[in-house]
């Protein structure tokens, strides 16, 4: 399969990026000293806007871009943004994006309200716009979100994750909000329900084959490329699905020991054993594929559009998603 670049993929709407880099921009700015000097940070940290940038493909494969279409890429990109300031507080994270995390340089407290912040200021431009169908589609999107990190959260407690709960989980903690880029875009062109229902599940395959190959990544990207150390997930005793795959595939014993080893906290040499575990069991190889089966579906889902050049860059896109190294 080619590789391919997200560059490959953003060419397609590159003077519509940076309209939307305008207004992503704008929406940061404030008069509160410290508000504007995180803010500040987060502008610096570059990330791959894939959000917008579905939702800017959608638009256009739906209808066409104007006003709303602008709007609905900084809504989800605050949303996003939020959410990332927020999961590297629950996770302790240190790094994102290659640079350090906000709790790391200005502490949790400061993340929190952050994060609170920014989900506020997408809203506002919502109303502002009178964007009521965006508000309904992506209310519903923060409440699953956060109802996907809580459950995770359970599960880390309880330490018995298996498929179909982590499923649910990256469901409603990623696909949500890839589904709802996808449907805001169409839905800031078209009435047409046929093409905001075929565009809205295409971005929830997507989502899921996305989520999938983060996890994957968690046990073998390189921390340069990916910008976060490797391993994060089992010192957040996570079971994603390469290691839920390799737990269910061992015998019992090993699979003890590699419980008891989560436990325990992970230092590095534990970290080593884990990933050496998920890799003989066939775990990281397992979820390839299963990134695969949904990355097939996404496409699938495309098939009542037009081939276009924009239709080609969705397919794109998924590719890109299933072979991401950051
Ligand atoms: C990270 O999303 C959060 C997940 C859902 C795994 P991205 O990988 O799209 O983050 P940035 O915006 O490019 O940093
Ligand atoms: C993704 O969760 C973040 C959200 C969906 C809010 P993870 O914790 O798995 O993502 P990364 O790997 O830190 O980006
Ligand atoms: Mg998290
Ligand atoms: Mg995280």
């Amino acid at each position: 399969m080619k590789l391919t670049s997200l560059s490959e993929i953003t060419y397609l709407v590159e003077d519509e990026l940076k309209q939307f880099n305008e207004l992503f921009k704008k929406s940061l700015k404030s008069k509160a000293g410290l508000v504007d000097l995180v803010a500040r940070y987060i502008l610096r940290q570059k990330g791959k806007k894939i959000r917008p940038v579905l939702v800017l493909l959608s638009s256009k494969i739906s209808g066409g871009i104007n006003e709303r279409s602008y709007r609905g890429a900084t809504l989800v990109e605050l949303l996003h943004t939020a959410t990332l300031v927020h999961d590297d507080v629950v996770d302790n994270a240190e790094k994102r994006r290659g640079f350090k995390s906000i709790n790391a340089v200005f502490k949790n407290k400061v993340a929190v309200l952050m994060g609170d912040y920014l989900l506020a200021r997408g809203l506002m431009l919502a109303v502002d716009g009178n964007d009521f169908d965006f508000l309904r589609v992506i209310t519903n999107t923060v409440k699953r979100m956060s109802e996907g990190e809580l459950v995770q959260i359970n599960k880390t407690r309880k330490l018995d994750n298996d498929e179909e709960t982590y499923f649910r989980i990256i469901s409603d903690k990623t696909a949500s909000l890839l589904s709802t880029c996808c449907e805001i875009g169409a839905r800031a062109s078209t009435k047409d329900e046929n093409k905001i229902n075929a565009i809205k599940e295409f971005g929830e395959n997507l989502g899921m084959a996305f989520q999938i190959r983060d996890d994957i990544l968690d046990y073998v990207g390189t921390t340069k490329l990916f910008g976060k150390p490797l391993g994060g997930d089992i010192k957040e005793k996570k079971l994603t699905l390469p290691l839920i795959h390799a737990l269910k595939n061992s015998g019992n014993g090993e699979s003890k020991k590699i419980l008891s080893a989560i436990k325990s906290g992970g230092n590095k040499l534990d970290i080593d054993y884990i990933v050496d575990f998920v890799k003989r069991h066939n775990g990281i190889a397992y979820a390839e594929n299963v990134s695969k089966k949904f990355a097939e579906q996404a496409i699938n889902n495309l098939s009542i559009f037009e081939d276009t050049e924009i239709k080609s860059g969705l397919q794109s896109i998924v590719n890109f998603v299933v072979e991401r190294k950051n």
